[in-house]
């Protein structure tokens, strides 16, 4: 459920009609809902009520300021994988100690900071990484407080891009040495090992891998603590699907039922690191048609956004729904077209064959569920600007990220003096 609604023939955000928005900011631009994402958190942490747990929102999702402060207000923490997100999360009020530092290769000056910054929790992915933080940590005379990733090897049943739980990916310790490296790591002086981490893929719909992760924790949990190591805390990554097009995923309180049911009795405290099934219904990318084509066999709808502004398409082949901003009549005759942005590639297409209607030049759509890995996955490809980001609550709308100017842009780069720089 979201908060963008057609009201009296036009599409909005809460209260605010998004051509409003669109004139005072220009498109293209994303647009989030407060509501959506208030209601998208109250969801899942009502969802785990009952168990000790901390939702540390996955930031790489959606990092803005802004949006990362309305879940911290809602009492987010965060899960960040860089020191660029770590700075993020605290610049936007998250407390350190709510704070889950993931990645597969952070490096020294990030541990550091991390260690100096006293978060929650680290979770080391591999051996080098478990040496390095330890060293890092006796150096500055602390113990980093550390959960181990470990990679349990099932198959989350998503796209092949974004599944990170099968041993042929680089993510976490492998199964079968997670016990020995745990035992290893219990006896660090720079490391105070609180626990097991893991994270199987991104965008599942189903409940069964998640079954099978959690049961492999939990063997592993029963044989560290047969070894005498406590395990005090479970971090179970993100993962949970929206729906984009016709899939059901599982909602919060089934996949929550999952949790109890299968670790509810372990007496851990339960990370959850849940980004997209947060962010991703709560933004709009808003768009608009510069030219209609009409090609020798199927007709274009041009658009100004491109895959530089929302890659998911391009790169997963991924859905998202388009729709009018000016409400079509209920009976209007809806006809094939290619939506495709104006970027040099034929990748640069974001969904073939769409059954819409007509779409006229100067039209303004929305793509919907781009507020996950949209704005945050752009780039300046083509010398295209980042595009805006509004965020609406009830009938006010704020930029939360301006476009830059030309002038910004190419004030990043400096010529060297052979080619006449000063
Ligand atoms: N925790 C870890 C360690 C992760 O690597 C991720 C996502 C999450 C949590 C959050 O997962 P979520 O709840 O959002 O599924 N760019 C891709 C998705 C990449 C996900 C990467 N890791 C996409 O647009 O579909």
């Amino acid at each position: 459920m979201d908060h963008f609604h057609y009201l009296r023939g036009h599409l909005h955000a809460e209260d605010v009609p998004i051509a409003h928005i669109a004139t005072a900011v220009g498109t293209p631009f994303y647009c989030y809902s407060t509501a959506t994402l208030t209601r998208h958190y109250t969801v899942f942490r009502d969802a785990l009520a009952g168990l000790d747990a901390t939702i540390c929102y996955a930031m790489k999702a959606n990092p803005n300021l802004a949006v990362v402060a309305t879940l911290a207000g809602l009492g987010a923490g965060a899960d960040v994988v860089s020191e660029g997100e770590l700075r993020r999360a605290l610049a936007a009020g998250v407390p350190a100690d709510r704070i889950v530092f993931s990645g597969v290769g952070k490096t020294e000056e990030e541990l550091t900071f991390a260690l100096t910054c006293g978060i929650m929790q680290i979770n080391v992915e591999s051996e080098p990484e478990l040496h390095m933080l330890n060293r890092l940590a006796v150096d500055l005379g602390v113990q980093a407080s550390v959960a181990l990733r470990v990679n349990p090897d099932v198959d989350a049943g998503t796209h092949a891009k974004i599944t990170t739980g099968r041993k042929e990916n680089k993510f976490g310790i492998e199964w079968i040495r997670a016990h020995r490296v745990m035992r290893e790591a219990a006896l660090l002086p720079g490391i105070a090992l609180r626990g097991v981490a893991v994270h199987i893929g991104s965008q599942l719909t189903e409940l069964e891998p998640f079954r099978d992760a959690f049961l492999r924790l939990r063997d592993l949990v029963a044989m560290l603590r047969a070894d005498g190591i406590p395990i005090t805390r479970l971090d179970l990554g993100g993962g949970l699907g929206v729906p984009y097009e016709d899939e059901i995923p599982p909602s919060p309180e089934a996949y929550a039922a999952v949790v109890r049911e299968v670790l509810g009795d372990l007496d851990c405290k339960l990370i959850f690191e849940p980004g997209r099934v947060l962010v991703g219904n709560a933004g709009l990318l808003v768009s608009r048609v510069i030219h209609v084509k009409e090609g020798a066999t199927r007709t274009f709808a041009v658009l100004d956004a491109g895959m530089n502004d929302l890659m998911r398409p391009a790169l997963y082949d991924s859905h998202h729904a388009i729709v009018p901003v000016n409400e079509p009549p209920p009976d209007v005759e809806r006809v094939p077209v290619d939506v495709v942005g104006p970027i040099c590639e034929t990748t640069d297409t974001f969904a073939r064959q769409r059954m819409l209607p007509a779409l006229r030049a100067g039209a303004l759509v929305a793509f919907r569920t781009a507020g996950a890995y949209g704005a945050a996955m752009s780039s300046t490809y083509n010398s295209r600007p980042l595009i805006p980001e509004v965020l609406v609550r009830g009938d006010a709308f704020s930029l939360i990220r301006a476009r830059p100017t030309y002038d910004e842009m190419l004030a990043q780069e400096t010529l060297p003096d052979w080619l006449g720089g000063t």
